[in-house]
């Protein structure tokens, strides 16, 4: 990940060089974690770059904002004409999207409630998962457990979250694992630090919901319809850590990720320790619809050339 070639961000209604794009030192989102944001992507496709998913992605960072009280006074069309105006002004084909809404400076009294700021961040980003989503990711499972949804709103994409998965990953890679297999409070497998769970029992798919102490992955949400529109059906429900590690196979969703299989916990083989047929169809997939090759999931893309606001 890196920035060196974002020369512009978007921020509170207009677009300002990079290095102009600083937060406040009193930024009340800061001291407290009282943000929320979106990690979304654009492909390059025959029809210029386009963004996955948009409408569902801004619906979730409508919600979370809703969650906090973080009131932004734009509508979800025009932050997509932002997006759009931000991924052309740095000229990406391939990029990660990042809205944030934060409540800015003004007072730290926690109980304020300061102005909120919104701004788009993008870098350029050509997948860097591709040794994984063939051979598959070791994963262990944390002595992090998931915060539970009582303690905090789960479903709400909240950057004080992050604490969670920060200290699990870093956990994880100290004894050389790939990612962190979150429990939640009840001892069940909740998610990875930024990837949501599906194991692969006798052809039929598995997932949790947000009575696990998830976020709801939108990457999550395509897996479950594109392994339906093959046909699998999808069981969502509880996901002990033993039916995991007995499955025939196993994938994390995530946005960064995409579809990416799983081929260990903590040394234990998941079915031949390869990534599994199904897996691979529906990763496959996965792979062709960002990149506007399918007819029938068209309508998960957004042209940025077409959303552009007509001044841009
Ligand atoms: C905690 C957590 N779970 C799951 C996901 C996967 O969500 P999505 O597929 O929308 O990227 C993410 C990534 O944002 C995450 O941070």
């Amino acid at each position: 990940m890196a920035f060196e070639k974002t020369k512009w961000v978007w921020l509170n209604g207009k677009l300002i060089p990079f290095a102009e794009a600083k937060i406040d030192a009193t930024a009340f989102g800061l001291h407290y974690g009282v943000g929320v944001f979106e990690g979304q992507r654009a492909y390059d496709t025959a029809h210029g770059p386009a963004l996955f998913r948009n409408r569902e992605h801004l619906e979730r960072l409508a919600a979370s904002a809703k969650t906090y009280q973080l009131d932004f006074p734009y509508s979800l069309d025009e932050l997509t004409a932002a997006i759009c105006e931000t991924v052309t002004a740095n000229g990406f084909k391939n990029c990660y999207v990042r809205p944030t809404a934060y409540f800015d400076g003004g007072s730290l009294g926690i109980r304020a409630v300061n102005p909120v700021s919104l701004s788009i961040l993008t870098w350029e980003w050509n997948s860097d998962f591709a040794a994984q989503q063939e051979k598959g990711m070791r994963l262990t499972v944390s002595p992090w457990r998931k915060f539970h949804q009582s303690m905090l709103p789960t479903t709400a994409k909240a950057t004080g979250n992050y604490l969670n998965s920060i200290l699990a990953v870093r956990e994880a890679a100290a004894r050389g694992f790939d990612e962190a297999l979150l429990l939640n409070a009840e001892g069940n497998v909740a998610e990875g630090a930024v990837e949501n769970v599906f194991i692969i029992k006798d052809g039929k798919l598995k997932t949790n919901d947000e009575r696990a102490s998830i976020l709801l992955g939108i990457t999550r949400r395509s897996a479950i319809e594109i392994a339906q529109h093959f046909g699998f059906e999808v069981e969502i429900g509880t996901l002990t850590l033993d039916e995991v590690k007995a499955a025939d196979e196993m994938f994390l969703t995530g946005t960064a990720i995409e579809i990416t299989p799983v081929r260990e916990i903590d040394g234990q083989p998941i079915g031949n320790g390869k990534r599994g047929v199904l897996t691979e169809k529906i990763q496959q997939a996965y792979f062709d619809i960002v990149r506007g090759k399918v007819p029938q999931f068209m309508h998960w893309l957004t042209p940025v050339q077409q959303a552009l606001p007509a001044a841009a």
